[in-house]
């Protein structure tokens, strides 16, 4: 089980059990809601890399902030463990129970509540996990960043503190301590997002490398050097690929910057082979080889899952390090993420879970972050696979301050428990 697995050995905590008298109030917060059935419940149990999975024997789907806050002030009451649940697409465990947490998902909550052109931006639910649903009623750009949220604690209070003001400094910025806390400190239950609008012109041009180095230096995106199944064919020889795209407003104008560029790369000897395109549905196509390699990977064999942060001159180091330690204990060690980030996904698959791989993976590939002062999650979080090493990242001082915040915003724990901050002795 994903226990030993990830060494964490504890059991659940002493959290109450969902009895009939918590279904029937349930039942009046959110009528018709409340999901028991086993197997609708599974798709909420197990994440989508299928590597962990709850027992959780209730679901509830909240469409409102108000009915999030009566069933948090319930389960508050009653010391019920609850998951938030937004799109269940996270890569380190977090976005599904350990044990049997009750499930609040936020996937009817996708209703965009308002859209204020030009200067502001759209205000979404959360249930808009991934903005892709505001994004196509509003025919905008990806979301660039959150600006104000509306959330609710432990204890059923809602904070509201939605705006759509670009520049407000009046007090502590709390969105930031919300952002990236996985559910831990409170359910995010709408945001504000500042989107620009949709660019008319969109080019991404598909490039293999022999250097990922120089290409670091001139383009934003990823490195990956990988080549199985049946991508393959489509992948080439070269050891690098990259992904680039430009979107501006004129056409004929961008076009004519991206030849340039091309032809500059091409002549240099940096590319060695490649494709662009225009086209929408060969724009999606190519975007498609980038964003399936999680995918391609889970269907290789087990996947040891980095998410690295490292100083950029020493990205792929470690990828060419493990592929000689681990010999053909692996069966591919592939390095692929956000090349301007300095953002290494660093992923190893072998035929099955193996412990001399992960022996040999960890804590080395920790460490050796820790020493380039890089972080151990550039942007999965620490969920339930990662709490243990927040330790390599942060120093004592921050994590006792994370646990101080963390007891100060939900005392009773009941908020994603064994999630983000490592257990306590
Ligand atoms: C990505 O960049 O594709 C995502 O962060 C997920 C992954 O680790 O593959
Ligand atoms: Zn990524």
């Amino acid at each position: 089980g994903p226990f030993s697995r990830h060494g964490i050995g504890r059991g659940r905590l002493p959290f109450s059990v969902v009895s009939g008298e918590d279904l029937a109030a349930f039942e009046r917060i959110v009528p018709g809601r409340v999901i028991t059935d086993p197997e609708v419940l599974e798709a909420s149990n197990v994440d989508w890399l299928r590597m962990v999975r709850g027992s959780s024997v209730l679901l509830l789907r909240p469409r409102t902030t108000e009915e999030v806050s009566h069933i948090l002030r319930h389960c508050h009451e009653r010391n019920l463990a609850v998951n938030p649940q937004g799109g269940n697409t996270g890569m380190v465990g977090g976005s599904v129970p350990v044990f049997d947490e009750v499930i609040l998902s936020t996937a009817l909550m996708n209703q965009v509540i308002s859209f204020h052109d030009m200067s502001d931006g759209p205000v979404c639910p959360c249930g808009c996990g991934a903005p892709s649903e505001a994004q196509a009623s509003v025919q905008t750009l990806p979301a660039q960043r959150p600006q104000w949220p509306q959330w609710v604690l432990a204890d059923g209070m809602v904070l509201n503190c939605l705006s759509t003001l670009r520049k407000d400094n009046t007090g502590y910025d709390l969105k930031q301590l919300f952002i990236g806390s996985e559910g831990t400190l409170g359910v995010i239950t709408a945001v504000s997002i500042l989107c620009p609008p949709k660019p008319r012109a969109v080019s991404v041009a598909f490039l293999g490398s022999l250097c990922w180095k120089m290409l670091g230096e001139i383009v934003s995106f990823l490195v990956c050097s990988l080549l199985w199944g049946n991508q393959s064919r489509l992948w080439g020889q070269s050891p690098f690929y990259v992904l680039i795209e430009t979107s501006g407003s004129r056409a004929g104008h961008d076009a004519e910057k991206l030849n340039d560029f091309l032809e500059q790369v091409l002549s240099s000897g940096l590319v060695t082979d490649g494709t662009v395109a225009t086209d929408h549905l060969k724009v999606k196509a190519l975007w498609a080889l980038r964003e399936r390699i999680s995918e391609a990977l889970s269907r290789d064999g087990y996947v040891y899952k980095y998410d690295l942060s490292l100083p950029t001159e020493r990205l792929y180091d470690l990828v060419t390090d493990l592929r000689v330690r681990l010999g053909p204990r692996a069966k591919h060690v592939v390095g692929y993420g956000h090349l301007g980030d300095g953002n290494l996904h660093l992923n190893v698959t072998s035929e099955a879970f193996s412990p001399s791989v992960l022996g040999t993976l960890e804590p080395y590939v920790y460490e050796w972050t820790a020493e380039q002062r890089g972080s151990v999650s550039a942007e999965h979080g620490l969920g339930f696979k990662k709490r243990g090493v927040l330790g390599y990242s942060k120093p004592p001082e921050a994590l006792r301050l994370m646990q101080q915040l963390k007891a100060l915003l939900d005392p009773k724990g009941i908020l994603n428990p064994y999630k983000t901050l490592p257990a306590q002795a």
